[in-house]
């Protein structure tokens, strides 16, 4: 894809995300999401602890049902329009993949470097689909941090760090605000 500096550059200009809700088929086939992981994993970690896991979900209804214990475990007079506008994120778009954050036993290093290092794999896997041609987004929301999703994910101390969803923007990508430099960067002394 990139055959010289500039169209880096430029690829690295045109990341962003897009809505999960507007993604469209195509996603990623097998090949492809196996190579985008790949890339994914070559992220800096402090100690090869490898601090982090993917879960592919394959089956979109099985997930959604998750979801759906879920939500009415917390929310027991939950309407069923509720329920549904809970668990739509669980179709949502061609390829969804969530990462986990697996910290590591280790004298050596801290839990912060191994969930920093988590959160690159996070860029890294954006930035993978994006090389392949999709659109991505990672979104906690609530799920994320719902016990009876995490015990049904999650082994151990592992957490999700967050659903990946990729696929092809349905709809044309919005720019966010992104702060200048100037405003973020400061000289030390
Ligand atoms: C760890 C993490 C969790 C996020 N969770 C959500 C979320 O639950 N809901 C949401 O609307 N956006 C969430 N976002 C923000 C979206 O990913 C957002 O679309 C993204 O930051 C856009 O930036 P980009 O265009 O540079 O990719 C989250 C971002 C991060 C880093």
């Amino acid at each position: 894809m990139f055959n010289n500096l500039s169209s880096l550059n430029a690829y690295l200009a045109s990341r962003r995300s897009g809505k999960p809700r507007d993604m469209v088929a195509p996603g990623p086939d097998a090949a492809q999401l196996d190579a985008i992981l790949h890339l994914a994993l070559r992220t800096p970690d402090h100690g090869k602890l490898f601090p982090w896991r993917f879960v592919t979900v394959g089956d979109r209804d099985a997930f959604a049902a998750l979801l759906e214990k879920a939500f009415i475990a917390t929310n027991p007079d939950a309407r069923p329009a509720q329920i549904e506008a809970a668990i739509a994120s669980a179709r949502f778009a061609p390829t969804l993949v969530l990462l986990l954050y697996a910290p590591q036993e280790s004298a050596k290093i801290p839990l912060w470097e191994q969930q920093m290092s988590v959160g690159a794999v996070g860029m890294n896997l954006l930035h993978a689909a994006h090389a392949h041609g999709f659109v991505a987004s990672w979104i906690t929301g609530w799920a994320s941090y719902d016990p009876i999703v995490r015990e049904a994910i999650c082994h151990g101390d592992e957490q999700i760090a967050g659903l990946f969803y990729i696929g092809t923007a349905g709809q044309p990508l919005e720019e966010r605000p992104r702060p200048e430099p100037a405003e973020i960067v400061r000289n030390w002394p």
